[in-house]
């Protein structure tokens, strides 16, 4: 079976991971080289019982975790513990936490507000199958945040994007997908298409891009039902709808480039797409697994304006348990329960709805995304002034509640322009703050996470103090 492009180990190396020595398809790198360990006047971290379970899980996990993602080779993290904004792993090493396990924990780690009512819930029994008054609760208070009339619960991001695409395609009975180079959608086949080379040359050209399987495994005849297209390209869309349009289900796409630090879309770009779709009779699907209930109470399409037909949510909605959902328009939900098949043992489970019940309702009534705004703002501040007198060119991508910062003039266009700011660099800092106790995603696609948690203590100034002296290390390292 060919495939577009073979595994290689750029085309099949997650995102966020800088390479974890020669192996190619692990997410995340080492945060800390060996090299960089053994450099005498950088601090290290004591690593002694992480490396003893990385050979310990490595004989019974392969690449020692459960995700790729999370493969980091010798640097892999084992966590004990968290707590607000704050993380420990099993070295006893303090962090401020900026992955906040990849954006769920919106409130902060181990939040009693959330996991009283979980636990309340758990006490009665956790899985019943039959549906409990909290996942109507959910769907309801889904509506009342978003534009969605309804909505259905799974249990991850990857569930709830595979379902919105099906629902897509039940309703229209059209077979393919439009998605944008460089996002990323979950594990899913239909998902797993120009996702996130780190040699953006795979992608193929730019007026006619190659379907990029991310890896081995994915049947061939599911990429051509996938279209991907470069992100804030209009001209490009246009000419793939006037191609195919008559086959084209819906257009997927996460409203910012949420694995690309947050590119943001241009002026016009959005609603460009939403006249697109409409034009030809597809629908908008908006992935909001990281934007939903992070960027304002309805997610992206609030704050950016532009209502799609379908959307998904996951990350935020739960504080960290796992709870997702997709829903939308009422006349195309309504091809559930009857025309096209969803369901799940978990799905709209006791632990999942209970804290999405406990954390929707937090976002709703509180000042907690307000207060998440504001930090974000205060740590880019900082971050601005810092690399401001070093002199270098910056720019801040996202929204204040998960950003990224780029070492470019501007702001990148797309994947592809990734690709040309200082990622290397980044790398450099990102690696240097993990060092002393600030964690972002060691690689410079992965934006940083903000919870409310960091408000409440000095995380903020930790921020800010560790990267200062990351960005310092680095460039003295560059400089000689
Ligand atoms: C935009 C987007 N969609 C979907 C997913 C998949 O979600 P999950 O990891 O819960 O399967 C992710 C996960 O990072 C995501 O960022």
């Amino acid at each position: 079976m060919a495939i577009d492009n073979p595994p290689s180990s750029s085309s099949t190396r997650p995102a966020a991971v800088p390479a974890a020595g020669a192996d190619a398809g692990l997410r995340g790198q080492a945060a800390v080289t060996p090299a960089d360990a053994d450099a005498a006047s950088r601090p290290a971290l004591s690593r002694r019982r992480q490396l003893e379970t990385w050979r310990r899980a490595s004989k019974v996990l392969p690449g020692g975790t459960n995700s790729n993602f999370r493969a980091w080779g010798e640097q892999t993290v084992y966590v004990d513990r968290g707590k607000g904004g704050r993380i420990w792993d099993a070295d006893g090493n303090e962090f401020v936490d900026l992955r906040m396990g990849y954006g769920p924990v919106i409130l902060g780690h181990a939040d009693p507000r959330v996991d009283d009512a979980v636990n309340e819930r758990m006490r009665r029994g956790v899985s019943f199958s039959l549906t409990s008054e909290d996942e109507v609760r959910v769907a309801e208070l889904i509506a009342e945040m978003t534009f969605c009339e309804m909505a259905r619960m799974t249990v991850s991001g990857t569930e709830a994007t595979m379902h919105a695409i099906r629902v897509a395609r039940g309703f229209t009975r059209r077979d393919k997908i439009v998605k944008f180079e460089g996002q990323y959608h979950g594990v899913h086949d239909y998902a797993l298409i120009s996702v996130l080379p780190n040699d953006v040359s795979a992608l193929g050209d730019r007026d006619n891009p190659v379907r990029l399987a991310w890896g081995r495994g994915i049947p061939q005849a599911i990429t051509q039902t996938v279209i991907p297209a470069p992100y804030n390209d209009l001209a490009t869309l246009r000419r793939v709808f006037e191609r195919e349009g008559d086959d084209i289900a819906a257009v997927l796409i996460e409203p910012v480039l949420g694995n690309a630090q947050g590119i943001l879309p241009g002026e016009g770009f959005l609603q460009g797409v939403r006249d697109i779709t409409r034009e030809f009779g597809a629908l908008l699907i908006f992935d909001e697994v990281k934007t939903g209930f992070r960027f304002a109470p309805g997610g992206a399409a609030e704050y950016f304006g532009v209502t799609p037909d379908l959307a998904t949510y996951a990350k935020a909605m739960g504080n960290g348990y796992p709870a997702a959902a997709f829903g939308g328009r009422r006349d195309v939900m309504s091809v559930l329960p009857d025309h096209v098949s969803h369901g799940g043992t978990y799905a709209g489970n006791r632990v999942a709805a209970a804290a999405a019940v406990a954390t929707l309702t937090i976002l709703r009534e509180t000042d907690a995304l307000e207060t998440i705004r504001r930090t974000g703002e205060r740590m880019q501040q900082g971050l601005g002034e810092v690399i401001s007198r070093r002199g270098l060119p910056h720019v801040f991508t996202g929204h204040p509640a998960m950003f990224g910062v780029m070492f470019a003039e501007r702001m990148p266009n797309d994947y592809r322009g990734w690709a040309q700011t200082d990622h290397e660099l980044y790398d450099a800092v990102a690696a240097g703050m993990i060092r002393r106790g600030a964690m972002p995603e060691p690689d410079s696609r992965e934006p940083w996470f903000v919870c409310e948690a960091h408000a409440a203590d000095d995380s903020v100034d930790r921020v800010v103090a560790t990267f200062a002296a990351a960005l310092d290390e680095a460039l003295e390292a560059r400089a000689g």
